[in-house]
């Protein structure tokens, strides 16, 4: 070959090169597979774990999709949710709308593990939003969308963050759509995202205003099925007991498909932030659609793509952050 010949061959290389990395590695500095040459394993071990967790609690699943949200609605995937309070200075687990947040212990179990195949190597993020997608997917014994990995861990976590950053229950549509947008996510993420309420159950206290105070004049919401609130006031009692929880997809919260969807159409949603879902005529339209199809594959399709930039948001990668050793607490 020429000189010339071989710089062609290298310029055209390098510009190969380029495209592939850039197409394989998304802006935000996430990866397919990022531990591949460091822990070859770390995928592979969480699932396992996860998987063996999943098989003794079917609600595992909601417990750790609803956690890997919270965690990145507030100051990005980092990790901030897992840390303890220490002295005075209350962490977010600790914030007023954690309602009730389970299964820290399980990713602790799986940290523990992680650390002794590679110390140092994978992150308590990561763990977090692979084991999340793990659990949901344990029942297919597939996984139910894609994971980017090589997310670093924050040393910050405050309770006072919490506020603005997670839509509350009783949020309507326009606070909704205004907090998601704050995140980079828009009204198709919303939809899609808040059909991650075919899992998992609501304390009374969520929605009891709903049945028995709505305006003050001790009347119930006229958006919610009539038929559905008589079922919830038998349910849950006024005044709420803090301890009582019900399925948000009645008889199928263990099953992770688009049925939210159907309750949804039926006025079934049972938070006034569910409802507002239909205020909107965009809004109302992708909700029916995620519904109207014969079955759940074009739902996880949307859910896997958003929950793909939900996984992105306000990351930490490079140098940034660190690779915490116990997900409790900062090195
Ligand atoms: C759209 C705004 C959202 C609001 C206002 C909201 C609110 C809530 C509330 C109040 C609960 C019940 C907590 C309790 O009483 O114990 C809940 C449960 C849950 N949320 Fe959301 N959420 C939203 C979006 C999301 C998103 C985006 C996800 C995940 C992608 C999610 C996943 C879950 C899951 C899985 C549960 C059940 C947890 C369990 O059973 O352990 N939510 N949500
Ligand atoms: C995960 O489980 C599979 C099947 O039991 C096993 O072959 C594999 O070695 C396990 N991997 C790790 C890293 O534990
Ligand atoms: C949730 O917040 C309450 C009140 O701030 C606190 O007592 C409780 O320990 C928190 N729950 C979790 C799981 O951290
Ligand atoms: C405690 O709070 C202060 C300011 O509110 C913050 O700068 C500091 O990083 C916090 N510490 C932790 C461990 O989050
Ligand atoms: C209903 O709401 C009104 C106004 O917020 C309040 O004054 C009243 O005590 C509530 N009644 C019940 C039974 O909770
Ligand atoms: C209320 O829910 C029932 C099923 O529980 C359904 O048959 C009915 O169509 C719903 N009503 C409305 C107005 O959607």
């Amino acid at each position: 070959m020429s000189a010339r010949e071989v710089f062609l061959t290298l310029l055209v290389s390098l510009v190969v090169y380029g495209v592939i990395v850039r197409v394989c590695e998304a802006d935000d500095g996430l990866r397919k597979n990022f531990y591949k040459n460091s822990c070859p394993k770390a995928e592979q071990l969480v699932r396992n774990i996860t998987w063996s967790k999943a098989q003794s609690d079917d609600k595992l699943g909601a417990k750790l999709l609803r956690m890997h949200y919270h965690d990145c609605f507030v100051r990005g995937c980092d990790a901030s949710l897992l840390l303890d309070t220490v002295g005075t200075n209350q962490s977010e687990k600790d914030a007023r709308p954690n309602l009730t947040l389970l299964g820290f212990e399980v990713i602790d179990d799986i940290k523990t593990q992680v650390e002794k195949l590679c110390p140092n190597i994978v992150s308590c993020a990561d763990i977090l939003a692979l084991a999340a997608r793990d659990s949901v997917s344990f029942p297919f014994k597939q996984d139910k969308w894609d994971v980017l990995t090589g997310r670093r861990d924050g040393k910050i976590s405050l309770a006072s963050d919490v506020t603005g950053n997670l839509p509350s229950p009783f949020s309507d549509f326009n606070t909704l759509r205004q907090i998601f947008a704050n995140k980079n996510l828009n009204v198709n993420d919303l939809v899609v995202l808040s059909g991650a309420h075919t899992l998992g159950v609501a304390h009374c206290g969520a929605f009891s205003r709903r049945l028995f105070n709505f305006t003050g004049k001790g009347d119930t919401d006229p958006s919610l099925n009539a038929t559905y609130a008589e079922t919830l006031k038998k349910q849950c009692p006024n005044p709420a007991n803090p301890s009582t929880t019900v399925e948000m997809d009645p008889q199928s919260s263990l099953s992770f498909d688009n049925h939210y969807f159907t309750i949804l159409k039926q006025k079934m949603g049972l938070f006034q932030s569910d409802a507002a879902l239909l205020t909107d005529r965009n809004s109302a339209k992708i909700a029916i659609q995620l519904q109207s199809k014969p079955n759940s594959d074009n739902f996880f399709s949307e859910f896997g793509k958003s929950m793909k930039k939900m996984g992105a948001i306000g990351v930490l990668t490079g140098n940034v952050g660190e690779i915490r050793k116990n997900c409790r607490q900062v090195n």
